[in-house]
């Protein structure tokens, strides 16, 4: 299945600018087919990142691959399968929006008029697509050059912060027409932001970045309620030698002591035992309270509280 094939492949990546390493050890891959986003604070890694995929930035370490091409050894034949948009789309403002698709599509070969219609209608531009750019609102200038990069039909389609400066309903749009892409065209769709709440709405994936190190890949469709981390504190005689019990038995569980309570977290499925556990010790139990941590707790948690959310 074309869902299963690695598109983008990034392997030990590493970025060092005097001493610092900027982005330090970043490993993933992206499936076609899938809106992969990178979140992280100001400063995490993310642009540095994206540039060195498109290659405007040399990599200090490591491998990127685009459809198992290296974009080291050979940039050229990589980077016909990647579409881009990094920092500010050029735009020709006093020519029309389809003046500057024929414009850019001059510098593919292959790319036809029909193909031109296609990324038009693809961003949803058809009605607009005659007046000049200047008298484009931003989510529009944004499809246009979305559509630009779509010209020579990437693999890989990659926006550094798509949704800077939208309004809510312009981020639903471009959320929308960004899984039909992926969805309907096969396309791995690459986006950065520092907001989680808006790679809730867009991703199937989410790699976290702090410091340019890679915190963790989240799945975020397949959040189901079971695989959630449950936090439980639990009211009960001898809380001190509850905490000796529970963390001799749980370890990870990041068992604590928050005044006359205990307080863990773990599975769902582990809360019973646990239960079990201090009832075997004969410690009387007075309740058991079990919360789930929303995604945005767990993202505080995993970034030490510095995400922007
Ligand atoms: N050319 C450079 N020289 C020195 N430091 C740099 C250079 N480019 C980036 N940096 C530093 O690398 C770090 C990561 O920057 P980067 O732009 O990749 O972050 P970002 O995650 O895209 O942040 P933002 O959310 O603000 O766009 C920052 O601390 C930045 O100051
Ligand atoms: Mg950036």
């Amino acid at each position: 299945m074309q869902q299963e094939e690695v598109v983008l492949k990034l392997r030990n990546v590493t970025k060092k600018i005097g001493n610092r390493r900027i982005v330090d050890d970043l490993s993933f891959d992206v499936p076609a087919g899938e809106v992969f986003g990178f979140l992280g604070p100001n400063g995490a890694g993310k642009t540095t990142t994206i540039r060195m995929i498109v290659g405007l930035i040399s990599m200090t370490q490591g491998e990127i691959a685009v459809k198992g091409i290296s974009v080291r050894k050979q940039f050229e034949l990589a980077m016909t399968h990647i579409g881009a948009i990094v920092e500010n789309p050029e735009m020709y403002k006093f020519l029309t929006g389809y003046q500057n698709l024929v414009h850019f599509a001059r510098r593919h070969s292959g790319v036809t008029k029909e193909r031109i219609e296609e990324v038009i209608k693809l961003v949803g531009l058809q009605n607009r697509i005659h007046e000049k750019v200047k008298r484009y609102s931003l989510g529009m200038r944004q499809r246009l050059g979305v559509a630009q990069a779509l010209l020579h039909r990437p693999s890989v389609l990659i926006l550094d912060e798509p949704t800077n400066g939208l309004d809510p309903a312009g981020i639903r749009e471009l959320r929308d027409y960004l899984r039909k892409l992926s969805r309907e065209e096969g396309i791995a769709v690459i986006v950065s932001s520092h907001l989680l709440s808006e790679m809730e709405l867009m991703c199937d994936r989410v790699a976290i970045i702090q410091a340019g190190k890679l915190i963790d890949v989240r799945s975020l469709q397949e959040t189901a309620d079971e695989a959630k981390p449950y936090k439980i504190a639990i009211d009960v005689n001898d809380p001190r030698r509850a905490y000796e019990l529970v963390s001799a038995s749980f370890q990870n569980a990041n068992v604590s002591l928050q005044g006359n309570r205990l307080e863990l977290v773990t599975d769902r499925a582990r809360i019973p035992d646990i239960a079990r556990l201090l009832v075997n010790a004969e410690l009387d139990i007075y309740g058991i309270h079990a919360t789930q941590k929303s995604l945005e707790d767990q993202f505080l948690e995993m970034t030490g509280g510095e995400m922007v959310v």
